[in-house]
């Protein structure tokens, strides 16, 4: 049923007809192949790539492939056999459906000032409308998930907050949004909650308060929140939650702030507020957690940390170690990517065993970020779309509920930031030649997000590997739909040979070389 209806709504009587034939709907990328890197597809005002995730009929599969050479989202079908005995040279992955983790929350991006411009500066209405669908509609990623900053970010093109005037305004008397918020941010959020198949968790952060609440009186550098004005930041984050909320931008999260530790370092070009785990215990406390729970706004989610993996651990248990009250107010704990390879995922597993009633979510990461001494931008590499493959596979084996991805577009260079803090994006828009790019990180964030949509539950998975291979890393999940999904990521050279089983049931795949597939399992 949710099918017919899928289709009835969202593609056009042509694509009806098609379908009714037996033959899938999408629109192959329009492949560039990029010096000795791996291709990246380009939309232009006429053409752009589509993707249909297709329901399986009963006792069969359909899988998705992107690889290294060349394929992106490329579909196969077949039907379920009943299992036979293994042998010595396939990969097994035997799913256990009755072995329940975490649920899925969702995935997506940021909706940054600089994400927003660049959107707007593609001018032509139909590009514009592409990149919202590549994103958002049923014929793209569908995103569930938008990280929406309060004020401005390193990703604007100046330092900018709400009620920066007039100064030591306590109650916050002339709180209003900005030019950012109406002409960029809004308009382009209007057009993602109108593509959207899902409905769209809007996630709201602050990197930085006005300078005025701030001991070093700017935005970027060391810092932390003069004592005078803990109610008055916690006030901050109700008026933008209300203002949006009036605009037709329901709220669904916030976190503390961005990255603390930026502003207790100082180091980092980025726009920050520094604090000390004991003093956010105490603000969360006494100000934040009773000024939102006891308004309008009382069941957002409230997310802590919201800065990267190494530091997780430490900061979670000195702030609920100082204040444990603060466990009546938090939901959950958000970590960012930059710093993955320093501590392995079993920080999360503590969390996750000590508190179980609150959830993980990765809520911030890209590439070519300024640790990664490359390019900023660097058109068609695979090298970092296996970042994300293996980053994303390792958070959801550690029962993380989602991950979003930093700005959802930037320019050639990978900005505008105003702080010189260029980094890569999964879409690259080249106004110049009415052009945007979908970069291999596109293609992996979709591998995800399209097919766990939000509810769905990861189950267990064994695997058994023939001698001198290695692990076909993989997670599985039973979708709302009941279907089950499994991701799998081939690292190696050559083809792989792998068998999924599902209780009596199996499906015999050869993975390309370096690839990802999906495979959406109709047992
Ligand atoms: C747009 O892309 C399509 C598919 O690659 C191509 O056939 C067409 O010529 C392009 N149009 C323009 C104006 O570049
Ligand atoms: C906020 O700014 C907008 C746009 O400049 C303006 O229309 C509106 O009246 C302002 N609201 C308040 C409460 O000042
Ligand atoms: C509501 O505010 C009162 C007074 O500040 C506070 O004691 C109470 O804990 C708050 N309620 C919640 C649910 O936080
Ligand atoms: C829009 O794109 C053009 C062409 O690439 C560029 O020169 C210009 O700086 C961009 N404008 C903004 C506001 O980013």
């Amino acid at each position: 049923m949710t099918f017919f209806f899928k289709i009835i709504i969202f593609t056009t009587p042509l694509l009806l007809v098609l379908w009714a034939d037996g033959v899938y709907s999408d629109k192959k990328c329009a492949a560039r192949k990029i010096e000795d890197r791996s291709v990246v597809c380009v939309c232009n005002v006429t053409y752009c790539d589509e993707i249909t995730r297709e329901r399986p009929a009963d006792g069969s599969y359909i899988a998705y492939t992107t690889s290294k050479a060349g394929s992106r989202f490329l579909k196969s079908s077949g039907e379920l056999e009943t299992c036979d005995s293994d042998d010595l040279f396939t990969t097994v992955l035997t799913l256990d459906p009755d072995t329940k983790y975490q649920t899925i929350e969702g995935f997506g991006g940021a909706l940054t000032d600089s994400a927003a411009i660049n959107w707007k500066n593609l001018s032509d209405p139909q590009l514009m409308q592409y990149l919202i669908d590549s994103y958002f509609s049923s014929s793209g990623l569908e995103y569930n998930v938008v990280r929406v900053p309060i004020g401005g970010t390193d990703f604007s093109t100046h330092g900018y907050a709400y009620n920066e005037e007039p100064v030591n305004d306590a109650e916050l008397t002339h709180f209003n949004l900005t030019s950012e918020d109406y002409d960029l941010k809004i308009p382009m959020l209007k057009e993602i909650l109108k593509a959207s198949t899902a409905s769209i968790h809007v996630l709201a952060t602050t990197w930085s308060p006005p300078p005025w609440m701030k001991s070093n009186n700017a935005f970027v550098g060391q810092s932390y929140l003069l004592p005078q004005y803990y109610r008055t930041y916690a006030l901050y984050y109700l008026k933008f939650i209300e203002m949006y909320t009036k605009l037709g931008v329901p709220i669904w999260g916030i976190t503390t702030t961005n990255e603390p530790i930026n502003g207790v370092t100082g180091s980092g070009q980025v726009n920050s507020l520094g604090w000390l785990a004991a003093d956010m215990g105490k603000w969360i406390v006494e100000d934040l957690g009773p000024l939102i729970r006891n308004s309008t706004f009382k069941d957002i989610k409230i997310l802590c940390v919201d800065d990267q993996r190494p530091l997780l651990l430490y900061f979670f248990n000195a702030m609920v170690k100082e204040h444990p009250e603060s466990l009546k107010y938090i939901d959950g704990v958000a970590v960012h990517f930059y710093l993955d390879a320093l501590v392995g995922p079993e920080v999360f597993t503590v969390i996750t065993n000590n508190y179980p009633d609150k959830f993980i979510m990765a809520t911030e990461g890209c590439a070519g970020a300024v640790l990664s001494f490359g390019k900023r931008v660097q058109l068609g590499s695979w090298e970092r779309a296996t970042e994300y493959i293996k980053d994303i596979l390792e958070d959801l084996n550690y029962n993380l509920v989602g991950w979003i991805d930093w700005n959802l577009d930037l320019d050639e260079y990978g900005g505008p930031s105003y702080t010189n803090g260029n980094v890569d994006s999964p879409i690259i828009v080249l106004p110049d030649s009415g052009e945007f790019i979908k970069q291999p990180t596109f293609y992996v964030m979709g591998h995800f997000s399209k097919f766990l949509p939000r509810g769905s539950k990861r189950i267990a998975v064994e695997e058994s590997i023939p001698l001198s291979s290695k692990s076909i890393e993989n997670v599985a999940f039973v979708t709302p739909d009941s279907t089950t999904v499994v991701v799998l990521y081939n690292s190696e050279s050559r083809e792989r040979e792998v068998k999924v089983k599902l209780k009596d049931q199996q499906a015999t795949l050869t993975l390309e070389p370096e690839s990802m597939s999906t495979i959406e399992i109709n047992a």
